[in-house]
Formats: C-alpha cells, sequence, structure tokens
C-alpha cells in the first residue's frame, strides 16, 4: 500500500491519500502531504491539485494513537500553511467526514467540494481540546465569526447541504466525486482565484454577540468550548500569526488538562464497548421481528427504539384497551420525533405501520427476539417467560428488562434457556444511550452477541453487568443516594449537596433528582424486602414517604414546590422530620461534598469489579456516564478516583 499517490488528469494533479482505516493524520501522512505540495510546486505540468482519499472517508481527524504523545514534526498547521502557500491551488474532494485536522487540512486548500452525504466539523471541544491547527482562526475568515462560533463551541459536525449554506464549502457534488473535482479544479483556473483562507477579511462582532456566544457555550460545564470561544474572539482582534500562536498555545495547555484527560478515557471507552474481545468471531442471531411485551414506560420506549431501528414489532398487552394504551404511547414517541422536525408524516406513518398490537402470545411465533416489560413481580414476570416458553421458537432470543428482580428466578423452567437474557434499558428507552446486558450463566455465547449486536442496531452503548441487585448502575445509585443521606444526617443542609452535585457537573442532585422521579418507587421496594423479613434500615427517604412526601407528584419531598412551580424551596416540614435523625451541624465546603459522593460510587464500583459484576472500570464509568447524568468531562467515578 502506498500512502500518497499522484496521477495526471491534463493539468490537474490528482492526489489519493490511503491510510485505513480513516485515514487518519498520522505523523507520515503529515510528512507525505508536506513534502507533496513541496514537489507540485516544482512540477511545471501541473496547474492546479486535487486532495482526494480512499477507503470510506475523507481524512476523518487525528491518528487517535497519538493522544496525549507529545506532537511529532512535521506539526498540522505547518502542512496547512504549506498547502494554502501552494502556488498551484488544492481542492479538498471530501466523502465520508473531514472532521478535525482534516477539516483543516481542507482549509489550508484554496476550494473543498464535497458529496452530498459527507460531513464536515471541528469536535475537537468534544475531547477536551479546541482545534490546533487554524480551526479557530480560518473558519472564521472562511464562513463568518458566527458560523465559526457555532461550529468550534459546539463540536457538531454539519451535513454537506448546511456547510454549504455556512460557506465552509464551495460545492455539493454528485456522481464521482474524483471527477466533478478535477472539473471544479479545472474551471477555477479559468476564474479569478479567491484569497487563500488566511488572508482574507474579518468581521468584528459587537460585544452582545459574544456575551450570549459566552453563555451558550458555558452551558456545555467544561473549559473547553469557553476557551474556543476565546480563541476565536481573539483571531477576530489580532493578526494571523498572533492568533495561531494563541491557539496552539491553548490546544497545548488543555490537552494536559485533566478534562481532556478524562474526556478521552470515555472516548475510548466508548470505542471499546459495543465489541468485547470475548465475543470475537461469535455470530450474534438475526434480529428482524422482535416482540415487546408490555406496552407502558418502557415497553413503548423499547419497540420505538426498535423500530427506529428498522425492525418490525409485535407489542403484546393484557388486554384490547391496554393495546391500544400501548401503541399509543409508542406513536406518542414518533410524534415527538416529528415535532422537532427528525421526522416527516409519511415517516411516521411508516413507523407505525410496523408496529403492531396483540394481546394473542401464539403472534410471537416467529419473533427473532421478544423483550418482556411489564411489572417489576417476579409472579408476573415468570407468567409471562411460561407463555414464551410455549409459543417462541427454540432459538429466539428472549430477554427480561427487569431492573432489580434475579434474572435467574425469572427464567426458571424455561425451556432452552440458554437463549435467556437480561437486556436493561433505562428510561426513557428511545433517548437514553446506556444498555446493561446481563446473561445468567446458562446464556449462550450467540445470545450474548446478539444483545451486543442489538445495542450496535438502537445506537446504544452496551455493558455488560453480572447479577446483583440493581446490576451496575442502579446498585451505584443506591449506594450514592445512601451517603447523600449519611451527609444530610451529619448536618449538611440537603440544598448543599444538591448544589456540590450540580456544582460538580450533575444537571441534578441526588435529592432534586428523587423528588423528579418520585421516592415511592425506592421506598415500595424495601418495604417489599422487608415484608420478605430482611433487614433494611429505616432510611431518611422512608420517613418522607410516610408522611405523604413522594416527591413533587405530590407537592413535596425532600423540598416543598409552590403548585405549578418547579422551584425546590427548603421544607422547614422535612426539618422537623428528620430532626430527631441529625446528629451533627456539619459544614463541609462544596467541593468536598462532592468529592465525598464520587468516592463513595467508586468504592461501590470497586466492589462491583471485586466480584465479578463489572468486567473492567471503564464500564462503570461509561453506566455512570450514559445512563445517571455523571459529567463525561469528569470521566466517570472509577476515573475520577484514580489513584
Ligand atoms: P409500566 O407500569 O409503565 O408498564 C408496564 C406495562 O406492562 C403496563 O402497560 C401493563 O399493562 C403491562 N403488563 C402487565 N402485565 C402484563 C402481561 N402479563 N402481559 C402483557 N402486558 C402486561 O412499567 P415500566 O416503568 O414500563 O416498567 C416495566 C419494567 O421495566 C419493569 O420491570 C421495570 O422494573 C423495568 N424498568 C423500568 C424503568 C423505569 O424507569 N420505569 C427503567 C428500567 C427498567
Amino acid at each position: 500500500m502506498t500512502l500518497l499517490t499522484v496521477r495526471r488528469d491534463g493539468e490537474i494533479a490528482v492526489v489519493t491519500l490511503d491510510n485505513p482505516p480513516v485515514n487518519a493524520i498520522s505523523e507520515a501522512v503529515r510528512k507525505g502531504l508536506y513534502d507533496l505540495a513541496e514537489r507540485l510546486d516544482e512540477d511545471p505540468e501541473v496547474r492546479a491539485v486535487v486532495l482526494v482519499c480512499a477507503g470510506r472517508t475523507f481524512l476523518a481527524g487525528a491518528d487517535v494513537r497519538e493522544f496525549g504523545q507529545p506532537p511529532v514534526e512535521p506539526h498540522l498547521p505547518d502542512v496547512v500553511d504549506r498547502i494554502e502557500a501552494a502556488e498551484k491551488p488544492w481542492v479538498a474532494a471530501i466523502h465520508g467526514a473531514a472532521l478535525g485536522g482534516g477539516f483543516e487540512i481542507a482549509m489550508g486548500c484554496r476550494f473543498r467540494v464535497a458529496v452530498e452525504s459527507a460531513r464536515v466539523g471541528l469536535p475537537e471541544v468534544t475531547l477536551g481540546v479546541i482545534p490546533g491547527a487554524s480551526g479557530t482562526v480560518r473558519t472564521p475568515r472562511l464562513a463568518g465569526v458566527e458560523a465559526a462560533v457555532e461550529l468550534v463551541t459546539s463540536g457538531k459536525p454539519l451535513a454537506a447541504a448546511k456547510a454549504l449554506d455556512a460557506g465552509l464549502i464551495d460545492a455539493v457534488v454528485s456522481g464521482d466525486l474524483e471527477t466533478a473535482a478535477v472539473e471544479f479544479a479545472r474551471a477555477s483556473l479559468a476564474a479569478e482565484m479567491p484569497l487563500p483562507v488566511s488572508k482574507r477579511p474579518l468581521q468584528p462582532m459587537p460585544d452582545d454577540f459574544w456575551q450570549a456566544a459566552r453563555k451558550a457555550a458555558a452551558r456545555a460545564g467544561h473549559k473547553a468550548p469557553l476557551r474556543a470561544l476565546d480563541s476565536i474572539r481573539f483571531a477576530t482582534e489580532t493578526s494571523f500569526a498572533a492568533a495561531m500562536a494563541h491557539e496552539r498555545e491553548t490546544f497545548l495547555d488543555l490537552r494536559a488538562s485533566d478534562e481532556a484527560a478524562a474526556l478521552r478515557h470515555v472516548f475510548f471507552a466508548e470505542r471499546a464497548a459495543p465489541k468485547p474481545a470475548a465475543l470475537k468471531g461469535i455470530d450474534p442471531r438475526p434480529v428482524k421481528l422482535v416482540g415487546v411485551i408490555g406496552g407502558g414506560t418502557m415497553g413503548a420506549g423499547i419497540a420505538g427504539a426498535c423500530r427506529e431501528a428498522g425492525m418490525e414489532i409485535i407489542l403484546i398487552e393484557r388486554d384490547a384497551e391496554a393495546v391500544a394504551r400501548g401503541l399509543d404511547n409508542v406513536a406518542k414517541i414518533f410524534d415527538g420525533a416529528v415535532k422537532r422536525g427528525k421526522l416527516t408524516e409519511k415517516g411516521r406513518a411508516e413507523r407505525m405501520a410496523g408496529v403492531r398490537g396483540s394481546t394473542d402470545y401464539a403472534d410471537l411465533a416467529q419473533a427473532d427476539l421478544v423483550i418482556e416489560a411489564v411489572f417489576e413481580e417476579i409472579g408476573v414476570k415468570r407468567a409471562v417467560f411460561a407463555e414464551l416458553g410455549r409459543v417462541c421458537r427454540p432459538d429466539a432470543v428472549l430477554a427480561t428488562n427487569t431492573s432489580y428482580l434475579d434474572p435467574r428466578a425469572i427464567a426458571e423452567g424455561l425451556p432452552n434457556p440458554e437463549r435467556f437474557i437480561g437486556l436493561h434499558f433505562f428510561s426513557p428507552a428511545h433517548i437514553m444511550k446506556l444498555l446493561e446486558i446481563v446473561p445468567t450463566p446458562e446464556t449462550a455465547p450467540e445470545v450474548l452477541a446478539t444483545g451486543f449486536a442489538l445495542a450496535r442496531a438502537l445506537n446504544k452503548m452496551p455493558v455488560q453487568a453480572g447479577i446483583c441487585e440493581g446490576f451496575i448502575g442502579n446498585r451505584i445509585l443506591k449506594r450514592y443516594r445512601a451517603e447523600a443521606e449519611v451527609l444530610v444526617t451529619q448536618g449538611v443542609a440537603i440544598s448543599e449537596i444538591d448544589a456540590a452535585m450540580r456544582g460538580y457537573g450533575f444537571r441534578m442532585g441526588p435529592f432534586e433528582a428523587q423528588d423528579l422521579g418520585g421516592l415511592d418507587i425506592a421506598f415500595l421496594q424495601r418495604e417489599g424486602a422487608r415484608a420478605e423479613g430482611q433487614h433494611v434500615p429505616e432510611t431518611l427517604g422512608d420517613i418522607l414517604v410516610r408522611a405523604g412526601r413522594k416527591g413533587q407528584k405530590t407537592g413535596g419531598g425532600w423540598y416543598d414546590y409552590a403548585e405549578g412551580d418547579r422551584a425546590a424551596l427548603p421544607s422547614p416540614q422535612v426539618a422537623e422530620l428528620l430532626a430527631a435523625r441529625i446528629v451533627d451541624a456539619r459544614e463541609l465546603p462544596r467541593p468536598e461534598i462532592a468529592a465525598h459522593l464520587v468516592a463513595a460510587m467508586a468504592a461501590e464500583g470497586a466492589a462491583i469489579l471485586e466480584e465479578g459484576i463489572a468486567q473492567r472500570p471503564e464500564d462503570i464509568d461509561l453506566v455512570e456516564v450514559h445512563g445517571y447524568g455523571f459529567p463525561r468531562w469528569k470521566g466517570g467515578p472509577m476515573f475520577a478516583s484514580r489513584g
């Protein structure tokens, strides 16, 4: 394989880069491009250059293997400058994605053309850094300050048509990309040549623009978007060279930050999660027809998610009325997508046409996969699986969405128990990314592989969990909440604990989150365990529920709420109810509160690892980041508490 090949099409040189799998910008790629720009400038027969990539994408970004390593020459900014300084204009021919350094190289080119399916963007902030090779300096010159701010601070790539509107690319082409790019290059030679991007003028923006942009960038919760904004602003107020030096300095500074390390950690964990090494070579079973039992909160969300991924759905409920309600719940999900402009009316109708309701289990005879999401009661669930055992194909994968029950007990007596597995979705199931996959000792490897394949099809983040109460996520949640209650008994104010966790990066603290979700579900669970004779000490939450305080839905829980208002107000009644349990009057600074609670989560995580419930610490971090609102830029509790 040759990294870079050059062919001639008349006066146009076509440079093809081939660095599988994603044409990452390795040291060899940087050096190769730099040298080629020199060489082609010296070739008198060449008048313009087309840069195109082999394989599935344009240069998709930095080489992830070089992340966190000291930078090696030639540095990317020099490569971009060299391409821009070429006497022969370069045309970037983009398919797949031109991201990060890939888009910066494209900005070094005099022109950018892309196929319709291509995307361009500067996602650096999602890894805790800012673009390091002129992304914050060239983009505002190319597309204007406003578009640059949006692209760089959000990190979200744009599809070709939108990129064209924003001025990030010059043309969207159809047909063969290389041919179209050569034609474009040839035509451009006949017209007036635009200035290189670095030489284009910049529009200064008024103060209130920057203030609004600052507010928006701060919402991300971590530093990189704000620093990216500063970098763009600096670029509008100074020379190109000074702005480049400033950008580079910021990039190197952020690259060494804890936040960037945390975001890289999550990035690598996410890359590894969908394809566990232990399942290599094991084929999942094909899944086209999915049965969902129960059309409530979870069942409808699961049905919606599977349908969205193109599967046909049969939704089983208890009676005709419940079927209608269940189908309505699914329809609401698609209605929401229509409202948000993500789905057309026609698409909605097509989606619903693939969801059939029934009360008859016999309709599941041909299902490839059945996911049970009925009430969290062992008797009800067992009855469901007894039916499924009778009607389903022996190779159909049968799954439970239980939160707390022991999957082994649910599957007891099921014929062909090797096809049984826990698939624990999170609410709302069509939105939340996390999927805990819980095999029993009898689950066959290809059934486990089917769970992971389903997660990939649904665009979810799969994590394998062993069997224990609450699996990984809910077990850690329980410990977190218990530890937060301990702080309350020591005299730390409830509102201080919530504020501390918000300050750490959670959207909500532990108490306000319970008020939103309701305190009664966990209470009923504890009561159930007590009824079975288990010793479950009374929690502070129990005291509140017994006093009728179940959360926002009853007008109060840990806080009071004025009617029709979600603002949490400290509650004199709660203070009174809990007074006897508060033994101290401790004051803790907020960062210490957060550190204490994160350490408690990590301690539970360590126990979970030791028991083999989780396979890797990264898996625990993924569960927390994707299922429980743990701030991504802190890396998850295991990463945050590493030695
Ligand atoms: P839900 O009460 O909203 O829905 C349950 C549905 O199952 C109802 O529509 C009911 O009519 C139906 N159903 C009950 N028995 C049935 C039967 N024998 N045959 C067919 N349909 C039957 O409950 P939700 O919240 O959807 O929970 C379902 C399961 O998902 C439970 O095991 C729960 O622990 C679990 N889960 C719930 C989460 C949540 O946040 N709500 C999160 C993750 C799991």
